[in-house]
């Protein structure tokens, strides 16, 4: 019997995982699950319908080393801990993260097969064992995407996105939700005033995002009531991090030679778990709307085209319709006023499901054989 390690399951991206793995009866699957922990060795491992004993220790490499497989939502400075030792000590398991440390080794696969089965597969024939998710941005918009570039009809694609709280990490979300209350304390009491005006609640909301209590521990400066257009560290040429990711992962994932350039500008926003992205494809020739639909639809079971219309954008095309389910539905599909071969799109899709939980369980099962199927749009 496999026996498959557990690190980080606790937090928000291992608790995701861990309600996806009970809810598509992952757990049933016939490998052993032994549950690591940072700080609780030795306390009783979770309820998954099966006996999973105590909590072991995830920085003893003798204990990991016992497993078939590790699965870590841990983070980048465990798997920088942990994983070179692991290696170091002969371990030639699966090693399968949440974390972006690995993503970019030549070693490592990033997954996501919905898109890349067939790269996972050759990986997986030639002997690779350390198996990544990508940046969800990436991952949600190549889930809709990848029917176009598996035609070849994308010669470039702009991304300009709107990222939730919940890919800078659970103590954002709380953080958000705060200055919403710090917010609402200020300003609130005014829609009770008869005569109060939109400006007067203005003036109330603005000084509440300036007043030196605002919660900004996390975020630094306000979101709710805001936005901030810059996530994580600056790079060369201009670019966050995030936004290097978007070329370097799309033509990783895809094994694309020549690399298609991927860019845009990446933008946190007040939304709770749903990255939304506005995209420009620059396509390598005018395909009809129709094709690019069907091409869309054909792709996987999870991406599904929304009518360019009013209503069913404000119906199903944001975070608020989209949060907590596996589809990623696209919209606002039109040619643009710049040309026949350029095409605007506008997605959204659950930042800790196919951007950060989804892969890795579908990973898991890949390696023990199982089918694939379960997770409905
Ligand atoms: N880097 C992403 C974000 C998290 O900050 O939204 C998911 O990869």
């Amino acid at each position: 019997m496999k026996r498959v390690g557990f690190v980080g399951w606790r937090g928000m991206v291992g608790s995701v995982l861990m309600d996806r793995m009970l809810a598509e009866g992952d757990f049933a699957l016939g490998f052993e699950p032994a549950f690591f922990s940072t700080s609780q060795v030795g306390a009783p491992g979770p309820d998954v319908g099966h006996p999973t004993g105590t909590l072991r220790d995830a920085s003893d490499v003798r204990a990991l080393a016992e497993m078939d497989a590790v699965v870590s939502c841990q983070g980048g400075d465990y798997t920088n801990d942990l994983h070179p030792k692991l290696r170091a000590s002969g371990w030639r398991g699966m090693w399968i993260d949440a974390a972006s440390a690995l993503r970019m080794k030549d070693t490592s696969v990033i997954i996501l097969d919905p898109v890349n089965r067939a790269l996972i597969e050759r990986a997986l024939a030639r002997g690779a064992r350390d198996f990544i998710g990508g940046n969800c941005t990436v991952s949600l918009m190549l889930m809709v995407l990848h029917g176009l570039f598996a035609r070849g009809w994308v010669e470039w694609v702009s991304t300009m996105t709107y990222q939730a709280a919940s890919g800078a990490g659970a103590k954002t979300m709380q953080e958000l939700v705060a200055q919403m209350r710090a917010v609402v304390g200020a300003a609130g009491g005014l829609l009770d005033r008869d005569g109060a005006t939109a400006l007067e609640l203005d003036r109330a909301v603005t000084a509440s995002l300036a007043a030196p209590d605002f919660p900004r521990r996390e975020l630094g400066v306000p979101l709710a009531a805001s936005l901030i257009p810059w996530i994580d560290k600056a790079v060369d040429g201009g670019q966050s991090r995030e936004e290097w990711k978007g070329y370097a992962e799309t033509n990783k994932i895809l094994g694309l030679e020549p690399p298609v350039p991927v860019d845009g500008i990446c933008v946190r926003v007040g939304a709770m778990r749903c990255h939304s992205q506005g995209l420009t494809v620059k396509l390598t020739r005018d395909v009809p709307l129709a094709d690019i639909e069907a091409a869309i639809r054909d792709a996987n079971p999870w991406a599904r085209v929304v009518p360019n219309t009013p209503e069913a954008s404000r119906a199903e095309l944001t975070p608020a319709a989209v949060s907590g389910t596996l589809a990623v539905p696209i919209g606002r599909l039109h040619k643009l006023k710049m040309g026949p071969e350029y095409l605007g799109a506008f997605t959204v899709g659950d930042q800790l499901l196919w951007g950060a939980a989804e892969p890795l369980r579908r990973m898991l099962r890949i390696l023990l054989g199982a089918e694939l199927g379960g997770g409905a749009p």
